[in-house]
């Protein structure tokens, strides 16, 4: 097997592999920098990002206004340190993306423009058009690809940390043009792969991401943090899964049940508003909004339709012109997908998994308990989110703190040397056993196929919007037994030049550890919060759990569970209250 001897090593080109990479290479130019991605960079999930990333900048919002909605949303198990550090670099980061030549949307006199988004009392989130993550993506890579120092690795699956004299000290990889295994040998290493939205049958995310640096770390020892929260975004489309931004909203757009009612007047979306402003509605939460379409397919309110029941998303009163220009994407989108062209007609969404809030567990430098071991983007569970992120953070936490890994990791590998390069090679040979043992295997076996479908249908039905003692617990069962069936799987194609069946099988088994990880925390955190919501126990528990959940891997057996105390600096567990931003 080759080995790439290297400084610092990134797992995952988008956008906060990309923003750590540059961090590095900026601070220290004298170190390597090695790039690797399953994709190619700008095929990165953060490119289908849309509405945009928040950053305090008009003068009637404030760091207060964003650090009280970051953690009201997140229902109070958000950290509150971390938070604070995040909305003050907010600002910062975003302009420096436009130094590097992101084009946000200008207001008419130049000044850059932000829009509502659920959850925030005030406008705050900058845009570009309703493309900004590719603006974003486009920007950072642009800009990485200035530094010397910085190689890529694209189109390389990266299967296993190598972790020697107790710290990690690289990362093995299957270049996929050759089926050849690397080991990259570093000082640091940071995985900034992404979230897990395919554990799922119905997903915004683009199908790369699939769990791959969740369960490394996982794998190595690290423990994955509050994976029982899943985000379900309001308005997907219903047979793809792909996005409407939560911007439709912010610009005015409405959701209506089957009787053409705006049903959302109906929920308690938080207790009576104590700002001078009317009810949140569509720019309540994404969680309690989730949780109201729940209710009214319940109440047979929802519209029954040919991919399911779904409701209407009215944008019909912002005009042609509103819509060309703010949302040019959507309208293509949706009238590609469904038919439905917003300027002239209804378009059926439905809720639609779209983020984990939990990940790798880290520090506010973004370092891992294993030392030489950072993680950054939605991978990664800081946690600024806590049990539901709002809108439009997660563009600029990729900025935050893409950046913060990659000047720890860079301050990392400056003062630690590598262990002996043969206990490293040792490692790399067995990392490449657990590879070669799939083409050894018998012809017949189980097939990958079955036991990705097993996975997707037991998450929804039994983690997915509401979930129960019951329905958890059998979740549990089945994800067991699959891991189980998963030992036994079969290899269709054994050949080494772009082999997707390995690829894919590599894949599932990741997103069956992460699957594991979060039913099993789901089933012991007995309360309800944020996205967390529990039909037997109803109320939140901040006594019992106003805690982290951390997932320790136990090979082949259930995690062990353990808890941390949330950070709590300055603002004490309240009810959740939301106002502003109707149109
Ligand atoms: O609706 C959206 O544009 C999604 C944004 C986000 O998840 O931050």
């Amino acid at each position: 097997m080759e080995t790439i001897k290297t400084d610092v090593v990134i797992v995952g080109a988008g956008g906060a592999g990309l923003s750590a990479a540059i961090a590095v290479a900026e601070q220290s130019p004298e170190l390597k920098i090695a790039l690797i991605s399953k994709v190619y960079p700008m095929r990165s999930h953060t490119v289908a990002a849309e509405g945009g990333a928040a950053g305090v900048i008009k003068p009637d919002d404030s760091m207060d206004d964003h650090f009280h909605d970051t953690v009201a949303g997140g229902d109070w198990l958000c950290d509150q340190d971390a938070v604070d550090l995040f909305i003050e670099q907010a600002p910062l980061e975003l302009t420096r993306l436009e130094h590097w030549g992101c084009p946000w949307s200008r207001e008419k006199n130049g000044k850059v423009a932000v829009r509502p988004f659920g959850g925030m009392k005030n406008e705050r989130t900058w845009f570009a058009a309703d493309k900004s993550g590719f603006h974003i993506l486009h920007t950072l890579f642009q800009t990485s690809i200035k530094y010397p120092s910085i190689k890529r690795y694209d189109e390389y699956y990266s299967t296993d940390l190598i972790v020697s004299e107790g710290r990690c000290q690289g990362v093995t990889a299957i270049e996929m043009r050759t089926g050849l295994m690397q080991l990259f040998q570093a000082r640091s290493v940071i995985i900034a792969a992404g979230g897990a939205g395919w554990m799922f049958p119905f997903t915004t995310n683009g199908a790369i991401k699939t769990a791959d640096g969740m369960a490394m770390a996982y794998r190595a020892g690290v423990p994955l943090k509050d994976m029982e929260f899943v985000q379900y975004h309001p308005t997907g489309l219903p047979g793809t899964g792909i996005l409407l931004t939560e911007g439709c909203r912010g610009e005015g757009g409405i959701l209506v049940n089957k009787d053409g009612y705006r049903y959302l007047q109906d929920y308690e979306l938080g207790p009576p508003d104590p700002w001078p402003r009317k009810k949140a509605m569509e720019l309540g939460p994404r969680d309690r909004l989730s949780q109201a379409f729940w209710h009214e397919q319940q109440k047979g309110r929802t519209v029954s339709s040919r991919w399911g029941d779904v409701i209407h998303l009215d944008m019909r009163h912002l005009g042609e012109k509103k819509i060309n220009e703010k949302l040019p994407l959507v309208r293509d989108l949706a009238s590609s997908y469904v038919g439905a062209d917003p300027v002239h007609e209804l378009v059926p969404v439905r809720p639609v998994v779209h983020y984990m809030m939990g990940g790798i567990h880290t520090d506010i430098d973004a370092a891992t308990p294993l030392p030489g071991l950072y993680a950054a983007g939605e991978c990664a569970c800081v946690s600024i989110n806590g049990a539901n992120r709002l809108g439009s953070n997660s563009l600029t936490e990729l900025l935050v703190f893409g950046r913060r890994a990659g000047k720890h990791a860079a301050e990392h590998a400056r003062s630690n040397p590598n262990s002996s390069d043969s206990e490293i090679s040792q490692k790399g040979t067995e990392a490449r056993q657990r590879v070669t043992d799939l083409f050894l295997r018998e012809d017949s076996g189980e097939n990958i196929t079955d036991l990705r479908k097993g996975m997707n249908e037991t998450l929804e039905a039994g983690a997915g919007i509401y979930r129960t003692q019951d329905s958890l617990q059998e979740t549990c069962n089945t994800i067991d037994e699959l891991r189980q069936r998963y030992t036994k799987v079969h290899l269709g194609d054994k050949s080494n030049v772009f082999n997707t069946n390995l690829i894919y099988t590599m894949e599932v088994g990741s997103m069956l550890e992460a699957a594991h990880a979060m039913a099993y925390s789901a089933l012991n955190r007995t309360e309800s919060r944020g996205s967390h919501q529990r039909l037997d126990h109803p109320d939140r528990d901040d006594e019992k759990f106003l805690k982290h959940s951390l997932a320790y891997y136990q090979g082949e057996g259930s995690p062990r569970l353990d808890y941390l105390d949330v950070v709590i600096t300055r603002s004490q567990p309240g009810q959740r209250v939301y106002g502003g931003g109707e149109k």
